[in-house]
C-alpha cells in the first residue's frame, strides 16, 4: 500500500511538527491566564502578543487590528453580525455572493430573520464576481458588502482589490468584509491594499490547530460583540483566550509567511501537473473554475463517474480527496458553488476537489494520476454495464 496521499488540504491541514512543538511548550509552561496580573499571566499574555504580531505582520496590519476567535466561522459571524447590528440605524441591506462559505451565507440568513435584506450576487461560469455588479447592487441603506478572496470549492480568486477600490471610491461608508480563510499563506493578503475593513482567517487551513482563527478589524471600526463577558480582545471577543491554539496559529503564520512565495510556486506546479495529467489522460473530464485559479485548489468533473464512489475507491488506494467542501460533503445536496457556476447537477455528482499543501510532492501527484486514470476507466465500464 502506498503511503497516504492527502489531497484534501482545503478541508484541513496536518499540524506542522514545529507548530505542535510550540503548542506543547505553551501548554506545559505558559499555562497562566493572560488576564492574571502575576508572572504566569504576563507570560501567557506575551504568547498572545507574539502571535498577534505574526498575523499582523503577515497581512500588513497593526497588532491592535487583530482579534482572535475560535476559527473562520466565528470570524465571519462576528464580521457580518457585529458590523450589521452595530449599524442598524444606518440601514439594513447587505450584499454578498452566492458562492460564499456557509458561515457567511448562514450568518446572512440569520440577519434576514432580524429584518435585514440580503442581495446574493450571481457569479459567472468560472465562479467570478463582476466588481461592477457589486456596486450596481448597492442601495442607500446598504451597510456591508462581503466577498470571499479564494473560493474553497472552485479556487476562483475574486478581484478583491478592484471591488474594494470601486466600493470605497463611490460609497466610503459601506463596510467591506473579505473571507480570506482559503488565501492566507497561499496568496498575498493585504487588507489595506484591498480597502477592506474586516478580514477573516483560520489557523487549521495553514497547518495550524483547529478551533483558532482571527478577524482583522480596521482600527476605529466598531463591532457589536457576539458574546458578552470579560474584557478580553478589547471586549469584541470576550472569553479566556485559547493561548496554546493562538500560539500555534502564530507559529503557523510565521512559517507560511517565511515560505509563502516558494510555496505558491510549488503549489501551482502540483496543481498544473495534476490538472494537465487528468485532462490529457482521462477522457470526458473538465476543470471547473478559472484558468488563473488559486494555486492549491482544483475542481474536476469526471463525466459519467459517480464522484462519491470514485472518492472512496481512491481512499482504498491511500488517496484522500473530497467531493466538495468538507461542510457539504456529508450532505446529499449538490454544491451551491458549482450550481451558481452553472454546472449541471449530474456533473456536480461527478466532481472531485483536489487541494494541495506545500507538503505534497510530485511523486504523490503522479501516483494519484495513475490511480485516477485506472479507477475512472474501470468505474465507467462498470457503470456502463448496469
Ligand atoms: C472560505 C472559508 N471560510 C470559512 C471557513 C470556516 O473556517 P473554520 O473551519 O475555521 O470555522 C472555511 C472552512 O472550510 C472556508 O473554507
Amino acid at each position: 500500500m502506498h503511503k497516504p496521499v492527502y489531497l484534501d488540504n482545503s478541508a484541513t491541514t496536518r499540524i506542522l511538527p514545529e507548530v505542535a512543538a510550540v503548542m506543547r511548550q505553551v501548554m506545559a509552561d505558559s499555562f497562566g491566564n493572560p488576564s492574571s496580573p502575576h508572572r504566569l499571566g504576563l507570560e501567557a499574555e506575551r504568547v498572545l502578543h507574539t502571535a498577534r504580531r505574526m498575523l499582523a505582520g503577515a497581512c500588513g496590519a497593526r497588532e491592535a487590528e487583530i482579534f482572535f476567535t475560535s476559527g473562520g466561522t466565528e470570524a465571519n459571524n462576528l464580521a457580518l453580525k457585529g458590523a450589521a447590528l452595530r449599524r442598524v440605524r444606518r440601514g439594513r441591506h447587505l450584499v454578498t455572493t452566492k458562492i460564499e462559505h456557509a458561515s457567511v451565507l448562514q450568518a446572512c440568513r440569520a440577519l434576514e430573520k432580524q429584518g435585514f435584506t440580503v442581495t446574493f450576487l450571481e457569479v459567472d461560469s468560472c465562479g467570478l464576481v463582476d466588481p461592477e455588479q457589486v456596486t450596481a447592487a448597492l442601495r442607500p441603506d446598504t451597510v456591508l458588502v462581503s466577498v470571499m478572496h479564494v473560493n474553497n470549492e472552485a479556487g476562483a480568486v475574486q478581484p478583491i482589490a478592484e471591488i474594494g477600490r470601486l466600493l470605497k471610491s463611490r460609497h466610503s461608508g459601506i463596510i467591506f468584509h473579505v473571507d480570506a480563510v482559503q488565501s492566507l499563506g497561499k496568496l498575498p493578503v493585504h487588507p489595506a491594499g484591498w480597502c477592506a475593513d474586516l478580514v477573516s482567517f483560520s489557523a487549521h487551513k495553514i497547518h495550524g490547530p483547529k478551533g483558532t482563527g482571527a478577524l482583522f478589524c480596521r482600527e476605529g471600526l466598531e463591532l457589536e460583540p457576539l458574546f458578552h463577558g470579560g474584557g478580553q480582545e478589547k471586549g469584541v471577543r470576550p472569553g479566556t483566550e485559547n493561548v496554546a491554539g493562538i500560539a500555534g496559529f502564530g507559529a503557523a503564520v510565521r512559517l507560511c509567511a517565511e515560505r509563502r512565495e516558494e510555496n505558491q510556486v510549488h503549489l501551482a506546479a502540483l496543481r498544473q501537473r495534476l490538472l494537465c495529467g487528468i485532462l490529457a489522460q482521462i477522457p470526458d473530464t473538465a476543470c471547473n473554475g478559472p484558468a488563473a485559479a488559486a494555486p492549491h485548489i482544483a475542481s474536476v468533473t469526471f463525466k459519467g463517474v459517480n464522484g462519491e464512489v470514485l472518492m472512496h475507491a481512491l481512499e482504498e488506494r491511500g488517496i484522500f480527496v473530497s467531493t466538495g467542501s468538507a461542510c457539504h460533503s456529508r450532505r446529499p445536496e449538490p454544491s451551491h458553488v458549482l450550481l451558481a457556476m452553472g454546472v449541471a447537477e449530474k456533473d456536480i455528482a461527478s466532481t472531485l476537489r483536489f487541494s494541495f499543501s506545500p507538503e505534497n510532492t510530485t511523486e504523490e501527484i503522479d501516483y494519484a494520476l495513475e490511480q485516477l486514470a485506472e479507477l475512472a476507466a474501470s468505474l465507467r465500464t462498470l457503470q456502463g454495464r448496469r
